[in-house]
């Protein structure tokens, strides 16, 4: 077993930079279902159930940083020391929800990771959807793929590759998740989207009526992704962030890495695919 996956490390927090922190923590709060409070030094924090976002001052559609938490205190130190094997220079935990335990590392293209052990939540109502993946945007995504599979220990669970075989897309997983951490070849690097696992079809229907209520169309979608075979849409917050609810993603014990055509019927199982480059 690899070491993340064996750690069962999962997202549990994702800080994105914007011009407009507090009107972006507002959107999030009203749209996803969430609570917003602001942070020292002009930051803020989105709550609801399972699923945090921060929003920091700085650059709009820029990732601050990602923050996976591990089961617990042996996952932690499997990562951390499969990361210092590695080679992989630590860097303090950017996470004002992480405890002094918590350490970071910068892939290939600069996002920083953070892994760290999360206090148990509070129980909060609401709609069901746990933040459950983040997708990067790279111009070098074999990179990337290499990073974190040889140098963290995630398992890739599917790809896309072109005809010239050029990988296109990566889905890797941290736990039993079919990806937790994806990648798409992009011509600009950062972050591709960030998603909420419903769970359940009926769910996505009522995030549906909550974004129609309050007239955000659906950008993409309904659909299903073959790699993952999850039911998803996505909608766009002010900052043009790509958001993803999802449902009936696939669940990984143990397989041989699938790869896929790159074509649009591969992203979309029903459907107009997004194939990014
Ligand atoms: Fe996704």
């Amino acid at each position: 077993m690899s070491t993340a996956v064996s750690a069962g490390a999962y997202l549990h927090h994702l800080q994105l930079q914007s011009a407009a922190p507090a009107a972006l923590a507002a959107f999030y709060a009203d749209t996803m279902d969430m609570t917003a409070r602001p942070l020292d030094g002009g930051h803020w924090i989105a709550e609801g159930p399972l699923r945090r976002v921060l929003f920091a001052p700085g650059e709009s559609k820029r990732l601050g940083y990602a923050a996976f938490a591990c089961r617990d205190r042996d996952g932690l130190a499997a990562i951390r020391a499969r990361a210092e094997r590695g080679g992989v220079p630590l860097l303090p935990s950017p996470s004002p929800l992480f405890g002094t335990e918590a350490f970071a590392v910068a892939d290939p293209d600069g996002n920083v990771i953070a892994f760290g052990l999360a206090p148990q939540d509070p129980v909060r109502s609401g709609l069901r959807g746990p933040l459950q993946h983040l997708t990067l945007a790279s111009r070098d995504p074999d990179a990337i793929e290499r990073f974190y599979t040889e140098q963290l220990g995630l398992l890739t669970s599917d790809t896309v590759r072109d005809a010239d075989g050029r990988l296109m897309v990566c889905w890797m997983r941290t736990n039993h998740e079919h990806h937790t951490l994806a990648c798409f070849r992009h011509s600009q690097q950062g972050v591709d989207h960030h998603s909420y696992e419903a769970g359940d079809w009926s769910v996505i229907k009522d995030w549906c009526d909550r974004m129609g209520d309050r007239r955000i169309p659906l950008m993409w979608g309904p659909g299903r992704h073959g790699p993952g075979n999850n039911l998803f849409v996505f909608v766009v917050d002010p900052d043009d962030n790509w958001i993803e609810i999802s449902a009936e993603l696939e669940v990984v014990y143990d397989r041989p890495a699938k790869q896929w055509p790159h074509e649009e019927h591969t992203v979309n199982l029903w459907g107009r695919g997004i194939l990014r480059s």
